[in-house]
């Protein structure tokens, strides 16, 4: 089977980098673009290390009439539907749709507004930032995790994925992977975000360690309510290793607060909240840290 065609909608730091890789490893990629842009390429410059790349990316804009077979989104959370809006006239339910935001919850206006609409989900840990608007900077390679829920085996056009990017893996149970990823987020960046720290202080300044954990148990029943025990029981160890292993990185929220931008903290920590409260369960310490990241004004 030939590889699948991937349009990108969101051509930001993620975006560009993984319609790079993309592209090296043989795809077919296209740059969803919103400025009135004929279709033409873009030309994308990716710096990793030492190394600069000069790359050509086929781009059209998002207002175009061709179909669109597989959409990789990689906007913000919070412009998600919005950004699917734009193209929605352009899929159809044979389209494959895979969203990379970070965060839950973003995808619900699209399961309501479009329910035939073949939805697929990312997570990664590769890290990357803008120099420039086509000026990227691949920071640190990371693991990808791809998957549906209720998916066990790869979809097809997964096969270009692992030859793209070094660590990508098709996820059997995606939305425990989202979980997971979602408990780690909620205990460790609004955090940061207020303290303006960088992650290694959560485990060197005791009162934010102390923090981490009450947090943690917190996150835990609601994991469990959601019926992710193993995740709540294993919660505040692998908490505890991420913060050692990203020790010196600031987290992306307080990135985006640093930066005046928009955080994703509804979609990270207002996710874990709408859950909790159906399920009557108490989160007084996220709801403060929720409260107190909408307060710095994003
Ligand atoms: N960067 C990382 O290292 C990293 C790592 C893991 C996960 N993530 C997650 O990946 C997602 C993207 O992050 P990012 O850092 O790549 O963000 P980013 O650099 O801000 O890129 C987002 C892009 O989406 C574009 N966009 C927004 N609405 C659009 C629309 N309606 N139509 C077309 N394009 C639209 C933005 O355009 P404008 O700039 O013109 O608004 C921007 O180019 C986030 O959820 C983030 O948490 C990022």
């Amino acid at each position: 089977m030939s590889d699948a065609h991937w349009h990108i909608l969101g051509a930001g730091a993620i975006g560009c980098l993984f319609a790079a890789r993309l592209q090296q490893a043989g795809a077919g990629v296209t740059l969803l673009l919103r400025e009135p842009a004929s279709d033409e390429a873009v030309e994308l410059l990716l710096e990793q290390g030492e190394q600069q790349q000069r790359l050509q990316l086929p781009a059209s804009n998002c207002l175009a009439q061709s179909p669109i077979s597989h959409l990789l989104v990689c906007t913000k959370a919070y412009d998600v539907a919005a950004a699917v809006d734009s193209v929605a006239h352009r899929l159809n339910p044979d389209s494959q749709v895979l969203l990379l935001a970070n965060g839950m919850g973003f995808d619900q206006p699209l399961v309501q507004n479009y329910p035939w609409m073949q939805l697929y989900y990312g997570t990664t840990t590769e890290g990357a930032y803008r120099l420039a608007p086509r000026h990227i900077r691949h920071a640190g390679r990371g693991q990808t995790r791809l998957g549906r829920p209720g998916q066990e085996k790869p979809a097809p056009w997964f096969a270009s994925w692992p030859r793209a990017l070094q660590h990508c893996h098709w996820e059997a149970d995606m939305e425990q992977a989202l979980w997971a990823k979602l408990a780690i987020n909620c205990a460790i960046n609004p955090l940061t975000a207020i303290h303006q720290c960088r992650n290694g202080e959560l485990e060197h300044n005791p009162q934010l360690a102390a923090q981490v954990s009450a947090l943690c148990a917190e996150i835990a029943a609601v994991c469990t309510a959601a019926g992710y025990t193993g995740l709540a029981t294993g919660l505040q160890r692998e908490v505890q290793s991420v913060i050692r292993s990203t020790a010196n990185n600031q987290s992306s929220m307080l990135q985006d607060v640093q930066n005046a931008r928009p955080t994703e903290i509804d979609y990270i920590t207002g996710h874990l909240l709408a859950v909790a409260a159906r399920h009557g369960i108490a989160t007084p310490r996220n709801s403060t840290l929720f409260t107190g990241v909408k307060a710095l004004g994003t």
